[in-house]
This record gives C-alpha cells, structure tokens and sequence, in this order.
C-alpha cells in the first residue's frame, strides 16, 4: 500500500487495519517491551510508522521524551489528537527511511509494527536502516512483520490450495505484501546493525482475518513475528 491508500484508511483503521499492540491476545508486546532496557529517566521512544498512535498511548507514559513518525497526514492527524494527554510527544510527517536525518540516533526504544510490508527488497532494506539510524547505541528495537509460516498454517487449515509466495509476497485484495520467515526476519536485522535478542509469535483473532472463529481455528491463531533486538 501507498501513503495515499493509507490515508485513505484513516477513518475506519481501527477497523480495517490490525493495530497490534491492541489487539495482540497473549501480551506479547508487553513481554517484549517490559525486556528492553528503557532508563527509569529520560527514556526516548520513536515510533516508526505510528499509526494512529496506539502504542504510544500505552506505553508512552515510560519515556520522557516521545517521537512519532509516520508519512500519511491524515493518520497521524488522528495520532495527535489520541495522544493529545500524552506529555512530551513530538511528531514528524515522514517516512521511516529518511527519519533518522530528523531524529539522529536518540531512540532508548524504537518500535516499527506492521510498517515493513512492501514488495521492494531495496525499499524494506531503507526502512530497515531507517529504524537503525534512529535507535542509540545499547538501545533496543521492537518490530513486527506478518509471518509466512503463519500464511502457509492459515491457508492449510482453510484447505486452500497452497500457493507459492516467490519471495514471500502475498496478495491481499490485489496488493502484494511482505511475509517474512522467522529466519529472514533475524538475517534482516542483523544486516541492520542489530543483535536480535528473542523472536516470538503475536497473536490476533481470527476477525482480522475476515473469518468467525470456530473450535478448530480457535485451537490454531494466526500470528505476527515480534522481534526484540539490540543495537550493536
Ligand atoms: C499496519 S499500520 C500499523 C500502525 C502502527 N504501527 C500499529 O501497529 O498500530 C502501518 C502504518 O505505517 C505507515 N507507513 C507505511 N509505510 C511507511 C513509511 N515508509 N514511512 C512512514 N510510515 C509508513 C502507514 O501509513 C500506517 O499508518
């Protein structure tokens, strides 16, 4: 998706999109979160592709000093207004690939969250390093990426024919998004300058995916990769 198709997804995104921080069934995000090293003083969170704010409504309360980074005017209009008590908030309309010339390298905790889905390798290779650029040191990063061992369980248990995924692409309503396995997710970060520390499973409802949860679907969720790792 383009900026211009997010945008126009900024008034039912709480509908349209999986938001996972809130939606996530097994607190994951919070597991993860509560194992990166964020100062009990002066922390500083950026949040790369923000959305409409929801983490930083959650968990913005632990950082001193908050940056929220995302290119679709609209959506972060709405971040803005739903971050409105959070204290010490600064917000860039801008992509992640080029934030780390406005941020510099300040971030105790960056977190990017179903943000690195285009088809481009050289397009995610941008983001990947935008989300280095902008982390410290010692500091940490939380992502999150739609898993392609989850597509591959998913297809399976609806009995649909299994398709090929040449590079881990997969059509969603006629646009191609990026599937990672768990291994490329390491590789990808790795190369960023990172050392990944814990890479897990961030389940949602089976709503997100258009479907009713029924005893045999209930038994088997689909997930995210979340991913925990140091920069180095
Ligand atoms: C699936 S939503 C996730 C939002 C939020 N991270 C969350 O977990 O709720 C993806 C968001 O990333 C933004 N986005 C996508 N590509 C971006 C880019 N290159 N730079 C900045 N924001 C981007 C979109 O506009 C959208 O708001």
């Amino acid at each position: 998706m383009n900026r211009k198709e997010w945008n126009n997804l900024a008034g039912t995104f709480e509908k349209n999109v999986c938001d996972i921080s809130r939606e996530e069934t097994a607190d994951q995000i919070k597991r993860y979160v509560a194992r990166a090293k964020i100062p009990k003083r002066g922390g500083v969170l950026v949040d790369m592709g923000c959305g409409i704010g929801t983490f930083i409504l959650q968990y913005g309360h632990r950082f001193a000093e908050i940056v929220g980074v995302e290119y679709a005017s609209s959506i972060i209009a709405r971040a803005k207004k739903r971050c409105a008590d959070v204290a010490g908030v600064t917000w860039h309309t801008a992509g992640v690939e080029a934030a780390g010339k406005r941020i510099g390298p300040r971030a105790d905790l960056t977190v990017c969250m179903n943000v690195i889905t285009v088809p481009s390798a050289a397009k995610r290779r941008a983001m990947w390093d935008g989300i280095a650029a902008v982390t410290k040191h010692g500091g940490h990063a939380l992502v999150v990426v739609a898993s392609i061992e989850a597509e591959r369980m998913i297809e399976k248990l609806l009995d649909e024919e299994p398709a090929d995924h040449a590079n881990g692409l997969v059509d969603h309503d006629g646009a191609l998004q990026k599937h990672f396995a768990r291994d490329e997710l390491n590789q990808d970060f790795s190369r960023a300058g990172f050392a990944v520390k814990k890479i897990g499973k961030a389940f949602y409802p089976w709503s997100k995916e258009g479907l009713r949860s029924t005893p045999k679907l209930r038994a088997n969720p689909p997930w995210d990769w979340v991913a925990l790792a140091e920069r180095v």
